[in-house]
């Protein structure tokens, strides 16, 4: 392929994302998942057009994630399994998140945010992506579950790499509906567990004996009791001052303070942690940091940066020790 044809590639590749969001959408993978399948059939099952379904499915056999045989079958392939819901490390939470109206519509507002340096979200809705979840539910939803199917990538690796069974009870701050914390449980008997977030997300959840579940704003006062302090994905989605308020709360109760982080690269390295910067700069309005910026922050509230475990999908542990 040529430079010029790669590159359009990639210029095109939103429309991609949108053709998989919309698959996402109609659960196609989870109905392949017993086998292959006519697109009539397909169509039959989603209530959708036959012939723009069709479409659909050829574009994206095509791009490799399903196989259209001569007569019109679809089944999964290797790179479009990971789009079944039940998958190991399912991606169907996040593709059926990240084509939504409201998301594409922050998107739409990337050159003005560019040019202002303000939060695309904010300006394409006129308020925050935290506020504009607890006004619609079913966008709260599907951001969380967009979060438990991201999270699934990375738990492995997170267990892999550290021992989070040394700590009694781990409170984990803004940790959504539990994917993270039910997997620690699971994967150390004697460990506690709390799961804290805002009363919409934690509703309903629960975690088994040895999980509590508690909802507030990490803004105002956080769980006591913990031993470790755990906040995966929380620090890059605030702007330094309300991350360094985030970090005094928790801070007043003492405790190890684990944040799972990406890190950001030297110049020309790295593009999921500076593309995930972007969604950032979109999304909630928060950054992705570099080792010192993190190192700074922690230091502004009261924490000696302890500990950096990098691990096997690129995420970051990062022990904080209060001082
Ligand atoms: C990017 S998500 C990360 C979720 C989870 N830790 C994970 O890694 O999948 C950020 C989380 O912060 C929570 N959050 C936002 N504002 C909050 C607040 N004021 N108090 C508590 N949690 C909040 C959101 O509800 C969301 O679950």
């Amino acid at each position: 392929m040529s430079r010029a044809a790669e590159l359009r590639r990639l210029v095109n590749s939103y429309q991609l994302s949108q053709a998989i969001h919309v698959a996402a959408v109609l659960g196609i993978a989870d109905l392949l998942a017993d086998g292959p399948r006519s697109s009539d059939e397909l169509a039959e099952a989603t209530g959708t057009d036959p012939r723009a379904l069709y479409r659909l499915l050829r574009t994206l056999s095509a791009f490799g994630l399903f196989h259209e045989d001569a007569e019109r079958r679809f089944s999964l392939d290797e790179l479009g399994d990971p789009l079944r819901s039940d998958a190991p490390e399912s991606v169907a939470g996040w593709a059926a998140f990240v084509g939504r109206r409201n998301i594409r519509d922050a998107w739409s507002s990337l050159e003005e945010s560019v040019r202002t340096g303000e939060n695309a979200f904010r300006l394409a809705h006129g308020i925050s992506v935290w506020e504009y979840r607890a006004q619609h539910p079913e966008e709260s939803e599907a951001f969380d579950r967009a979060m438990a199917s991201s999270s699934q990538l990375v738990i492995q690796s997170l267990i892999d790499a550290y021992d989070f069974g040394r700590f009694g009870t781990i409170v984990d701050v803004g940790g959504g509906n539990g994917t993270l914390l039910r997997a620690l449980l699971a994967e150390h008997p004697q460990l506690n567990g709390v799961l804290f977030d805002q009363p919409h997300v934690v509703a309903g959840v629960e975690l088994g004996e040895r999980g509590r579940v508690v909802a507030g704003s990490f803004f105002e006062s956080v769980p006591e009791g913990g031993d470790a302090y755990l906040l995966k994905w929380i620090i890059h989605d605030w702007e330094d001052e309300e991350a360094v308020a985030i970090l005094r709360t928790v801070r007043a109760q003492g405790g190890t303070l684990l944040l799972v982080e990406r890190v950001v690269e030297p110049p020309n390295e790295g593009p999921e942690t500076k593309l995930g910067d972007l969604n950032m700069l979109v999304g909630p309005g928060g950054q992705e940091r570099t080792l010192e910026e993190l190192r700074s922050l922690l230091e502004t509230a009261g924490y000696e940066l302890s500990g950096d475990t990098p691990t096997a999908s690129g995420m970051h542990v990062l022990e904080g020790a209060p001082v």
